[in-house]
């Protein structure tokens, strides 16, 4: 059952797959309705790496779950359960693969746009604000240091890429692709959502440096959040206690598989090498680590 067994791959013959993604297996349910299933696969300057990561996607699952609760009353959501056993029969038969890491989800069409809201200096915000004083347009303080907290959180949008990396855009850019109210809407709804998380996470003895959310508009007109939420693979999470402004700091993410790839003599190009247990093993420990500080409870 949980945990036992990594899965990289769900195959059914009964539902019908429509993508499997970087992480994700998406099936169709029917015209309504989506079963997302989150693997164990990890992924690492955009290739998935043929190690598997145990218990990666039951974390992905339940903490997304956590957040779609939380933040509710903010945004409504696409989620409708994760308990195998209120999802529709076809589903049910197959609940040792699915059990802790399905979600059954309202399906929506995909604003194709990455909704990225930034609160700290860090990763390619933080290049990008060194070469030229800004953060993807917007322009800060001279002087600022890497891992500093921004004046004001900001929004920083990017295209979903079909291939290759996504790549930012502007607001401008954003009003082309969704129209000029989605845009707002999106915006708003994607500063509020990361300002609550952040705020809560702060009790919780957790930084939220930055993160992505997805929209989506539901048949009836709704915009629903969709996706992941606040996941260790769609945010930064930093251990509070342990920060420090002026250098980078030891998230909960997989940039310990990161800095053990850069250590390699890897050109970042498929295949990917394999992981070595230990580096699999304190992956794990990690993403753990961030749903027990993150909810107070243990996996
Ligand atoms: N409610 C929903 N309705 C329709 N599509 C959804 C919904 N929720 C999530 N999705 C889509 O399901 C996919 C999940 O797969 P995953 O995140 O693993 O893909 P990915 O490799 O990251 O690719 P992408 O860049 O498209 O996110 C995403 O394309 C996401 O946009
Ligand atoms: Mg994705």
């Amino acid at each position: 059952m949980s945990g036992a067994q990594p899965i990289t791959e769900i195959s059914f013959t009964d539902l019908k797959l429509l993508r499997r993604g970087k992480v994700r297996d998406v099936f169709k349910v029917d015209e309504q309705h989506l079963l997302i299933v989150a693997t164990d696969r990890i992924s690492a300057f955009d290739c998935i790496l043929p190690t598997p990561i145990p218990r990666k996607g039951e974390v992905l699952t339940a903490l997304s779950r956590f957040w779609f609760e939380r933040l509710g009353h903010i945004t409504p959501h696409h989620m409708i359960t994760t308990e195998v056993e209120r999802m529709p029969d076809a589903i049910r038969r197959h609940p040792a693969e699915l059990r802790g890491r399905a979600m059954l989800v309202r399906r929506t069409e995909v604003f194709p746009v990455e909704c990225v809201v930034r609160g700290y200096l860090s990763g390619s915000g933080w290049k990008d604000y060194k070469q030229s004083g800004e953060v993807c347009g917007h322009r800060l303080p001279a002087g600022m240091r890497e891992s500093d907290k921004l004046p004001a959180p900001l929004f920083t949008p990017s295209t979903k890429a079909a291939h290759g990396h996504d790549e930012n855009i502007s607001e401008a850019q954003m009003r082309e692709i969704v129209g000029a109210e989605a845009t707002v809407k999106l915006r708003d709804m994607a500063l509020t959502l990361y300002r609550e998380a952040e705020i809560y996470a702060r009790t919780r003895g957790v930084i939220i440096a930055d993160t992505k959310f997805e929209f989506g508009r539901h048949q009836n007109g709704d915009i629903l959040l969709i996706d992941e939420a606040l996941t260790p693979d769609s945010s930064r999470f930093w251990p509070a206690d342990q920060y420090e402004a002026g250098r980078a700091q030891q998230s909960f993410d997989k940039q310990f598989v990161r800095d053990y790839l850069e250590g390699l003599a890897w050109d970042k190009q498929p295949p990917a090498p394999i992981l070595p247990d230990e580096v699999a093993a304190a992956t794990t420990a990690r993403y753990l680590q961030a749903y027990l500080l993150l909810t107070g409870n243990e996996l």
